[in-house]
Protein backbone atom coordinates (compact mmCIF):
# COMPACT_ATOMS: atom_id res chain seq x y z
CA UNK A 1 0.00 0.00 0.00
CA UNK A 2 1.97 3.60 -1.17
CA UNK A 3 1.13 6.52 1.13
CA UNK A 4 2.08 7.97 3.96
CA UNK A 5 2.51 5.81 7.33
CA UNK A 6 -0.29 7.39 9.12
CA UNK A 7 -3.02 5.86 6.85
CA UNK A 8 -1.59 2.73 6.30
CA UNK A 9 -1.33 2.36 9.69
CA UNK A 10 -5.31 2.92 10.18
CA UNK A 11 -5.93 0.40 7.22
CA UNK A 12 -4.00 -2.38 9.18
CA UNK A 13 -5.55 -1.32 12.55
CA UNK A 14 -9.14 -1.22 10.72
CA UNK A 15 -8.05 -4.70 9.53
CA UNK A 16 -7.00 -6.39 12.56
CA UNK A 17 -9.87 -4.70 14.82
CA UNK A 18 -12.54 -4.15 12.42
CA UNK A 19 -15.34 -2.04 13.36
CA UNK A 20 -19.10 -3.25 13.55
CA UNK A 21 -17.91 -6.55 12.64
CA UNK A 22 -20.53 -9.04 12.72
CA UNK A 23 -24.39 -9.39 12.31
CA UNK A 24 -27.75 -7.14 13.03
CA UNK A 25 -30.49 -8.74 14.33
CA UNK A 26 -33.25 -7.96 12.22
CA UNK A 27 -31.74 -5.89 9.67
CA UNK A 28 -34.04 -3.54 7.14
CA UNK A 29 -31.57 -5.71 4.32
CA UNK A 30 -28.90 -7.72 4.00
CA UNK A 31 -27.05 -7.36 0.69
CA UNK A 32 -23.67 -9.88 -0.70
CA UNK A 33 -20.57 -8.83 -3.02
CA UNK A 34 -17.95 -10.51 -4.20
CA UNK A 35 -14.34 -9.79 -5.83
CA UNK A 36 -14.38 -12.12 -8.51
CA UNK A 37 -10.48 -12.29 -9.03
CA UNK A 38 -9.95 -13.35 -5.85
CA UNK A 39 -12.71 -14.75 -4.21
CA UNK A 40 -13.26 -12.29 -1.47
CA UNK A 41 -16.34 -11.37 -0.11
CA UNK A 42 -18.68 -8.60 1.94
CA UNK A 43 -21.97 -9.15 3.16
CA UNK A 44 -23.76 -6.28 5.04
CA UNK A 45 -26.71 -6.05 7.32
CA UNK A 46 -27.84 -2.38 7.10
CA UNK A 47 -30.67 -0.59 9.11
CA UNK A 48 -32.53 2.24 7.93
CA UNK A 49 -34.26 4.55 10.07
CA UNK A 50 -38.32 4.82 10.23
CA UNK A 51 -38.49 7.37 7.29
CA UNK A 52 -36.03 5.18 5.39
CA UNK A 53 -34.05 8.06 4.50
CA UNK A 54 -30.95 7.85 6.91
CA UNK A 55 -28.33 4.85 7.77
CA UNK A 56 -28.71 4.10 11.33
CA UNK A 57 -26.43 1.71 11.37
CA UNK A 58 -24.52 -1.25 9.57
CA UNK A 59 -22.29 -4.67 10.29
CA UNK A 60 -20.33 -6.30 8.29
CA UNK A 61 -18.51 -9.87 7.65
CA UNK A 62 -15.81 -11.19 5.45
CA UNK A 63 -13.04 -12.42 3.86
CA UNK A 64 -10.65 -10.49 2.47
CA UNK A 65 -7.51 -8.63 2.02
CA UNK A 66 -6.46 -6.20 4.47
CA UNK A 67 -7.79 -3.10 1.68
CA UNK A 68 -11.22 -4.63 1.06
CA UNK A 69 -11.82 -5.39 4.74
CA UNK A 70 -10.45 -1.94 5.95
CA UNK A 71 -12.39 -0.05 3.61
CA UNK A 72 -15.63 -2.01 5.08
CA UNK A 73 -15.13 -1.11 8.26
CA UNK A 74 -14.13 2.77 7.32
CA UNK A 75 -17.02 2.34 5.54
CA UNK A 76 -19.24 0.76 8.14
CA UNK A 77 -18.31 4.20 10.73
CA UNK A 78 -19.02 6.75 7.47
CA UNK A 79 -22.79 5.10 6.71
CA UNK A 80 -24.12 5.27 10.02
CA UNK A 81 -25.94 8.85 10.16
CA UNK A 82 -25.98 9.55 6.90
CA UNK A 83 -28.66 9.86 4.04
CA UNK A 84 -29.45 7.26 2.04
CA UNK A 85 -28.84 9.78 -0.86
CA UNK A 86 -25.60 10.50 0.00
CA UNK A 87 -24.24 6.89 -0.02
CA UNK A 88 -25.69 6.70 -3.70
CA UNK A 89 -23.79 9.35 -4.86
CA UNK A 90 -20.48 7.72 -3.45
CA UNK A 91 -17.92 7.04 -5.94
CA UNK A 92 -14.34 5.15 -5.93
CA UNK A 93 -12.28 8.59 -5.08
CA UNK A 94 -14.25 9.00 -2.35
CA UNK A 95 -13.65 5.42 -1.02
CA UNK A 96 -9.76 6.28 -1.45
CA UNK A 97 -10.19 9.91 0.09
CA UNK A 98 -11.31 7.83 3.18
CA UNK A 99 -8.65 5.36 2.36
CA UNK A 100 -6.13 8.22 2.43
CA UNK A 101 -3.63 6.13 0.49
CA UNK A 102 -2.68 5.62 -2.93
CA UNK A 103 -4.50 2.47 -4.39
CA UNK A 104 -2.87 0.54 -7.57
CA UNK A 105 -5.44 0.13 -10.33
CA UNK A 106 -5.37 -3.56 -9.64
CA UNK A 107 -6.47 -2.46 -5.95
CA UNK A 108 -9.33 -0.53 -6.60
CA UNK A 109 -11.94 -3.10 -6.94
CA UNK A 110 -10.71 -4.43 -3.20
CA UNK A 111 -11.27 -0.47 -2.14
CA UNK A 112 -14.67 0.01 -3.88
CA UNK A 113 -16.13 -3.51 -2.92
CA UNK A 114 -17.82 -2.71 0.68
CA UNK A 115 -18.49 0.42 -1.29
CA UNK A 116 -20.51 -1.52 -4.10
CA UNK A 117 -22.28 -4.09 -1.83
CA UNK A 118 -23.85 -0.74 0.53
CA UNK A 119 -25.19 0.40 -3.23
CA UNK A 120 -26.42 -2.30 -4.68
CA UNK A 121 -28.52 -3.25 -1.47
CA UNK A 122 -29.83 -0.05 -0.85
CA UNK A 123 -30.92 0.06 -4.94
CA UNK A 124 -32.22 -3.29 -4.71
CA UNK A 125 -34.34 -2.64 -1.51
CA UNK A 126 -35.37 0.50 -3.17
CA UNK A 127 -36.55 -1.82 -6.13
CA UNK A 128 -34.40 0.52 -8.32
CA UNK A 129 -32.18 -2.73 -9.20
CA UNK A 130 -32.65 -6.26 -9.95
CA UNK A 131 -29.49 -8.32 -8.31
CA UNK A 132 -28.46 -11.24 -6.32
CA UNK A 133 -25.47 -10.71 -5.52
CA UNK A 134 -22.75 -7.39 -6.34
CA UNK A 135 -19.96 -8.32 -8.22
CA UNK A 136 -16.78 -5.76 -8.22
CA UNK A 137 -16.99 -6.51 -12.34
CA UNK A 138 -19.71 -4.07 -13.38
FE1 LIG B 1 -1.90 -3.75 0.65
FE2 LIG B 1 -2.26 -6.36 0.55
S1 LIG B 1 -0.59 -5.23 -0.18
S2 LIG B 1 -3.65 -4.91 1.12
FE1 LIG C 1 -9.63 -9.81 -2.87
FE2 LIG C 1 -8.66 -7.50 -2.33
S1 LIG C 1 -7.55 -9.22 -3.00
S2 LIG C 1 -10.77 -8.03 -2.39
Amino acid sequence: IGGSDMYRQQILDHYKNPRNYGEIEDPTFTHTGENPMCGDTIEMDVVLDDDEETIEHVAFRGDGCAISQASASMLSQELAGMPVEDLQAMDRDDIIDMLGVDISVMRVKCAVLAEKVAQDGVDIYFGEKDLDETTTED
